[in-house]
Formats: structure tokens, C-alpha cells, sequence
């Protein structure tokens, strides 16, 4: 039903109508953001565009290249919504006003209303470098081009752009509608109306907001990874069973998931990359990725999407 009534309001992302369904508090600050749009329909993008219409009510565009990403993160969107109206966490009427703040595109150029750019696109700088080099173009001058990057430098991406200033690194926990985090990153030319501005959309998803200097891993997976990573090293080296290493965290210091089921969780490949860019930017042996976590990614074996990691999902 929520797919049906909606189908309307995505063709017409083009218009104007979904101006009108702002009531957001963030519409009233300095800078007003009346509507966001996200890079990449992936967990994370997902995740992102779910909190911004349900929690923050901004209209939210979905740009994946994938058009057959767009139309599974819909579902996806429309999963969370049905799950929440089950568990009475909210109304049907909410659920529908938040899919209705919904509409997807399959190209960057359709994102030249948005205000507030939130990029969640493959942890790869050429990638993001090249993303944000075409919304630089695309954007209008004032709106404010933020990364979900959980490692890569925000200086290095905003010198793909013109508008340094206006870039920003927004980390995300994953799975982000349950993690109260936001990490903000302002890069080396970042202007302070822009951390603030920033800062103020986090809160209004209901996240709690760390600042952060543009160092490598940032604070979360600076201090994440190397744990993740020396436990595959522990299993690389037989020291431990997989499902030993996650009971001995797990229970022993009340994780709420072991690390190797975590790495899966949050996908095998990020988490080499990750390693690789606090190996590669700190120049310190203490970082070295694990050579199993190589190995894994090199078999595609990716964590929990892929049904294959350290643990077997299939
Ligand atoms: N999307 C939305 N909601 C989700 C979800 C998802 N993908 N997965 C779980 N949830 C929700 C469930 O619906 C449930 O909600 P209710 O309380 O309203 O029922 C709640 O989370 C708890 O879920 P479950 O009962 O199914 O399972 P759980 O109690 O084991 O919790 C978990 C699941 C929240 C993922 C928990 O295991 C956890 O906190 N794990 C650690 C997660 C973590 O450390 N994340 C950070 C990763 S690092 C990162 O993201 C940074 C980076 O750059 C790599």
C-alpha cells in the first residue's frame, strides 16, 4: 500500500511537492536543509536515507547507479517501516508519511535541489573523488557535500571539489538506525557554519555527535579495526576457534557481538580497507591487515552480504 501511494511522489522528485513535507527543525536553522540527498543505496545509504525521513522528516533522494540497488533499498525501507508499525514503534500514518518523503534517482545530476549531500558510495577514493567532482559541478554553490567515509581522508576527498569548505565527513555506525553515533570530520579547509549545520542534522536524526581531527580511521575504527584485525590474526594462527574468539569477547567483556562475527557484519572488504588506509597513511607495521582478512576478501568471501566470511551464512 505505502509503495502504491508514494509511486506519485517519487516521479515528481523533479517538482516542487516534496518541499511542502518538510517540518523539520533543521528548515529553521541559518542554513536550511529542506532536502537531503544520499550517495549509494547500500546498508549504510540505506540506513542514512531511513533516519533522515522517519526521525529528521526532511524529503530524501536515493541515488544508487544501480537501478535495481534503488528499487531493493525501497523494500528494504519498506521493511523497516512495517517492522516498526508491527512493534507499535510507530503509527501507519507516520510510516506512511515517511516513505512519502521517498524518491529515488539513478543519476547524480537529479540531485541538484538537495541541500545537504550525504555520500555512502564503495570505500574507494577514486570512487568518492570522482562523486564529488561531478556534484561540485552538479550542486547548487551552497549546499554542503558530506562523506560517510569510516576511514578515508576528508581533505583528501574535498580537494576533488571547489568548495573545500563545504565538505565534511559524517561517519555513520552501522547498522545506523539502532547506533547513536555520528563521528563529525571537518577536512583542513572546512568552515565552521558547516560543522555546525552538520552537527545539527546529526542531532535531529537523534545521533550524538563526537568532532573528530581528519586523522586516519578517525577515533571509531582507529581503535575498531586493529581489534577486529588481530583477532582474524588470532584464527590465522590457530590460537582459537572463530566461535571461541567471539564467546571470549562476547561474553567476557559484554560485546554485544564477538569480532569476527562483527567483521563479517560490517563486510570483510570494508574492513580491509579500512586497514589498509591507516597501514598505508601512518606508515606503522601495527597495522598491518591480517593475511587470512586478505585471503577471505581475494575468495570473495565478504562477510554476511555475500553469505560467506569467517562464518558460513548459506
Ligand atoms: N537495520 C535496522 N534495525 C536493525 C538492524 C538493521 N540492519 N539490525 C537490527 N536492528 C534492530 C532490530 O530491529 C531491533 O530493534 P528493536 O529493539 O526495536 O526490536 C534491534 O536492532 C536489536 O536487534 P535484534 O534483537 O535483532 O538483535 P541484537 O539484539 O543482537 O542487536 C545489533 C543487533 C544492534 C546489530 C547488535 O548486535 C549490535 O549492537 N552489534 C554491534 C554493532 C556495531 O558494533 N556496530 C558498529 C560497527 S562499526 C561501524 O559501523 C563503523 C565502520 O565504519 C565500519
Amino acid at each position: 500500500m505505502l509503495a502504491i501511494k508514494n509511486q506519485a511522489l517519487r516521479s515528481s522528485f523533479k517538482g516542487t511537492s516534496y518541499r511542502a513535507l518538510s517540518t523539520s527543525p533543521v528548515s529553521k536553522t541559518a542554513n536550511p536543509i529542506k532536502c537531503v540527498g544520499v550517495i549509494g543505496s547500500g546498508q549504510m545509504g540505506l540506513g542514512i536515507a531511513y533516519v533522515t525521513a522517519n526521525v529528521t522528516k526532511l524529503p530524501v533522494v536515493l541515488m544508487d547507479i544501480n537501478k535495481e540497488q534503488t528499487e531493493k533499498g525501497l523494500k528494504f525501507i519498506d521493511r523497516l517501516l512495517l517492522k516498526d508499525v508491527a512493534k507499535q514503534k510507530i503509527t501507519q500514518e507516520h510510516a506512511e508519511e515517511t516513505r512519502a518523503r521517498f524518491s529515488t534517482t539513478n543519476t547524480l545530476e537529479s540531485l541538484s535541489d538537495a541541500d545537504f549531500l550525504i555520500e555512502a558510495a564503495s570505500e574507494n577514493l577514486n570512487i568518492k573523488s570522482a562523486i564529488f567532482r561531478n556534484l561540485d559541478t552538479i550542486c547548487k554553490p551552497e549546499a554542503i557535500l558530506a562523506t560517510n567515509t569510516s576511514s578515508i581522508s576528508i581533505t583528501k576527498i574535498a580537494a576533488a571539489t571547489k568548495r573545500p569548505e563545504k565538505v565534511i565527513g559524517m561517519h555513520f555506525m552501522n547498522p545506523v538506525p539502532v547506533m547513536k553515533l555520528v563521528e563529525i570530520i571537518p577536512g583542513l579547509a572546512t568552515c565552521p557554519e558547516v560543522l555546525e549545520t552538520t552537527r545539527t542534522l546529526a542531532t535531529s536524526m537523534g545521533k550524538t555527535c563526537t568532532v573528530v581531527k581528519d586523522i586516519p580511521g578517525f577515533v571509531a575504527n582507529r581503535l575498531l579495526m586493529p581489534y577486529i584485525n588481530e583477532a582474524v590474526m588470532l584464527l590465522e594462527c590457530e590460537f582459537a576457534s572463530a566461535e571461541d574468539i567471539d564467546i571470549t569477547m562476547k561474553l567476557g567483556t559484554n560485546m554485544p557481538m564477538g569480532p569476527l562475527t562483527l567483521a563479517d557484519f560490517i563486510g570483510l572488504d570494508t574492513c580491509l580497507a579500512i586497514m589498509k588506509v591507516l597501514h598505508e597513511n601512518t606508515g606503522d607495521s601495527k597495522y598491518r591487515p591480517a593475511v587470512l582478512l586478505q585471503k577471505y576478501v581475494d575468495a570473495g568471501w565478504m562477510g554476511k552480504k555475500s553469505g560467506r566470511g569467517i562464518y558460513n551464512y548459506k
